[in-house]
């Protein structure tokens, strides 16, 4: 049994994909909540439609992924007529990502997402890396607690915030007690990609992607242990509060480790690009197969429960 109870509502399992990922279009949208996906995030929206940078600008390797694809999307006007339309009946939670360019724009599109009065939940983004010139919001503590007060104040349901990968304890704790000053944030999301990697092509002594001189976001087998670490700090320094794991899931595997690690859901980016929403399918066959060699019978048996030597 993969069912997840999480923001009061039974989902029928814990999968879904990373927002960016087969989730700009309607079409790719659907095919999410038509799979065998639990829920569906859209991409980050801004207010107005971004065409994003210029090509390539994502590129697979053998141990992942980096884009730096800059926030091409149809804009939150898009995201909105969706959420409007979407079948809540099916039991997927639909969550908005939110990644407006200023303070403003974000709270403008929580303002508009509480009028509509739907069941949609945003996630909004603290850590695109990838437009030039705007560095993550979450690495910056007081921008960010200052953003969240804001957040407050311009909606009053849950939501939740994807934030960045952080390396330190120091600011793993900065962080949460920042973040634990909000009742209504219900999740975080951890992580968002390795920000401005960069892969070297030997043949052609280049980088991979245009963008950025070459920098973009890490994903897949490079972002795992630093997922991981992410989603362990945060269920431990928020306690009330859910974690959703994202980061380096390509089978049940490291499905079971983000469990373990604490994530109540988790998200599917770098696999879901290459491989599209039949992974769900896989992933989740794979877990159940896991939890049955192990004897588990629900993800509550497990979650959290990484042992430390
Ligand atoms: C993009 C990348 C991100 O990691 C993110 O959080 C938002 C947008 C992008 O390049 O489109």
């Amino acid at each position: 049994d993969l069912s997840v109870t999480w923001l009061g509502q039974a989902m029928p399992g814990c999968l879904y994909n990373a927002s960016g990922v087969w989730c700009r279009e309607e079409e790719e949208l659907e095919a999410v909540r038509a799979s065998a996906a639990a829920a569906v995030v859209s991409k980050s929206a801004t207010l107005a439609p971004r065409d994003g940078n210029p090509e390539p600008r994502y590129c697979q390797t053998p141990l992942g992924s980096i884009n730096s694809m800059g926030l091409p999307n149809r804009g939150f006007d898009y995201y909105l007529d969706y959420a409007r339309r979407y079948r809540y009946g099916s039991g997927k939670p639909l969550f908005l990502s939110l990644s407006g360019l200023s303070l403003d724009d974000n709270c403008a599109m929580l303002r508009a997402l509480a009028e509509e009065g739907l069941p949609a939940v945003p996630e909004v983004n603290l850590s695109c890396p990838n437009v030039p010139g705007k560095p993550q919001l979450g690495y910056d503590f007081a921008a960010t607690a200052e953003a969240l007060d804001a957040f407050d104040a311009a909606y009053p349901g849950l939501y939740g915030v994807k934030l960045p990968p952080y390396f330190d304890p120091a600011h793993f704790a900065a962080m949460a007690e920042i973040l634990n000053r909000h009742p209504r944030l219900a999740f975080v999301t951890c992580i968002n990609s390795i920000g401005n990697g960069l892969v070297v092509d030997i043949d052609s002594e280049a980088v991979v992607i245009k963008p950025k001189d070459g920098l973009g976001g890490l994903g897949g087998d490079y972002v795992l242990p630093t997922a991981l670490a992410n989603v362990r700090e945060f269920y431990r320094l928020l306690p009330g509060k859910d974690v959703v794991g994202c980061g380096g899931v390509k089978s049940g595997r490291e499905a079971f480790m983000h469990i373990l690690a604490g994530a109540r859901a988790v998200q599917v980016g770098t696999c879901l690009y290459h491989e599209g929403p039949g992974a769900f399918a896989r992933i989740s066959s794979e877990l159940a197969v896991l939890m049955r060699a192990k004897g588990y019978r629900s993800l509550d048996a497990f979650r959290g429960k990484l042992r430390t030597l």
